[in-house]
């Protein structure tokens, strides 16, 4: 019987998808991001000349993902920086753009904290300070992207030996939310390239379909065997034994063990706990944050009603009465309930792979230890 998960081919590598660099055009610096909004139909490149755009650009996801957020904010504290703004007050505008993700306040105050330690030289030299940060920071999250990558292959390959791979992931880890190539969508790309991947199954990610907008284009574009699936279709999947692991990333780990990711991750580990699958998390230590004791301590960031009761795409017109400026799904004036992340607590968790190794099982003194080496490194 022909193989229903017949591999694609390994071809060439696509070109790098830078998803925001620095750029000095002679009217000043700016930081340049890949629009994710207008993903997968066009690839529109973003201009941020100051702090509320880039706010602006947080806010309505054109820059996203934990990592990314983080690299983001540190060269938006370096805008303000070489733009001449005032940077303590730029400080609290870029942390607060979006709550969750804890990497976004790790990389505005690594930068602050870089610019302050330098203002005695001068704004010129505080500005540049801001930068180097905010460059390190970009590099090191390249570094631990490809870190993670390695760490997470030998962690399938040990608890599920004899590859063939089919791994389902949630929201989208690749290369638009890392300095490098992701988190968990970087352990899925390390084994394709490895002939390990006998499938990626992708939720498309409701409401704002970051699955099927983001992941599936990152998959087709490196060539992976991908198929994409709705969230609820997950659960009958698993019953029919078609996932040999789940791998999704983390906006915040708490000092418990607790993940916080995009919504639908918590149905997942639910899911794979009742079908005895390992469940996976993905994060740099960048995302672990110590002064977040549980899991219930964990702000979740609650979004406008229209990304339910709307469809939102630049290919979808604006309809008449809609509030944010889409296709209505639902009766105009129809309430939605739309937090983007949800919590799952560590014992549901398999598995927490970071820069350092994996993490298993999931304890606070495990992730207590975690936290010494990383900065000690
Ligand atoms: O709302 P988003 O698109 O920023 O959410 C992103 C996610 O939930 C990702 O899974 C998470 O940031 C981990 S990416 C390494």
């Amino acid at each position: 019987m022909a193989d229903q998960y017949a591999q694609n081919p390994v071809g060439d590598e696509p070109p790098p998808l830078p998803a925001l660099r620095w750029s000095e055009p002679p009217e000043g610096p700016v930081l340049v991001l890949l629009d994710q909004t207008r993903l997968p139909a066009e690839e529109v490149e973003l201009v941020c000349t100051d702090v509320p755009a880039l706010v602006q650009a947080i806010q309505t996801l054109a820059v996203r993902g934990a990592p990314l957020l983080g690299i983001a904010g540190a060269y938006g504290v370096a805008l303000a920086a070489a733009r001449g703004y005032d940077v303590e007050e730029a400080a609290p505008l870029l942390e607060g753009a979006r709550p969750t993700a804890v990497n976004l306040a790790y990389g505005v105050r690594r930068a602050v904290a870089a610019y302050r330690a330098a203002a005695d030289k001068g704004p010129e030299e505080a500005a540049q300070a801001a930068l180097t940060a905010a460059r390190e920071l970009h590099r090191e999250d390249a570094e631990a992207s490809a870190q993670m990558a390695g760490h997470g292959l030998a962690l399938l390959d040990e608890l599920l030996p004899g590859g063939g791979h089919r791994i389902l992931t949630h929201c989208n880890t690749g290369a638009l939310v890392s300095g490098g190539e992701g988190t968990a969508f970087a352990v899925a790309l390390h084994a394709h390239r490895a002939g390990e991947l006998r499938r990626l199954w992708v939720d498309e990610t409701r409401p704002l379909l970051q699955g099927a907008r983001l992941t599936a284009y990152e998959a087709a574009r490196n060539g992976m065997p991908y198929t994409l699936l709705t969230d609820s279709a997950a659960g009958s999947l698993f019953a029919a034994g078609e996932v040999d692991a789940v791998l999704i990333g983390a906006d915040r780990i708490a000092a418990d063990g607790s993940v916080a990711n995009k919504v639908g991750s918590y149905p997942l580990a639910v899911l794979a706990k009742y079908h005895h699958v390992p469940f996976i998390v993905v994060a740099p230590t960048t995302t672990v944050d110590l002064s977040t004791p549980d899991g219930a301590s964990i702000e979740v960031e609650q979004r406008a009603g229209h990304e339910v009761t709307e469809v939102t795409a630049p290919q979808v017109p604006a309809a008449a009465g809609a509030v944010g400026g889409g296709l209505p799904v639902a009766p105009l004036g129809t309430q939605a309930y739309n937090p983007a992340f949800d919590v799952t607590p560590p014992d549901l968790v398999t598995a927490i792979v970071t820069e350092l190794g994996a993490l298993s099982p999931v304890t606070g003194g495990g992730i207590a230890e975690l936290c010494a080496r990383s900065r000690q490194v």
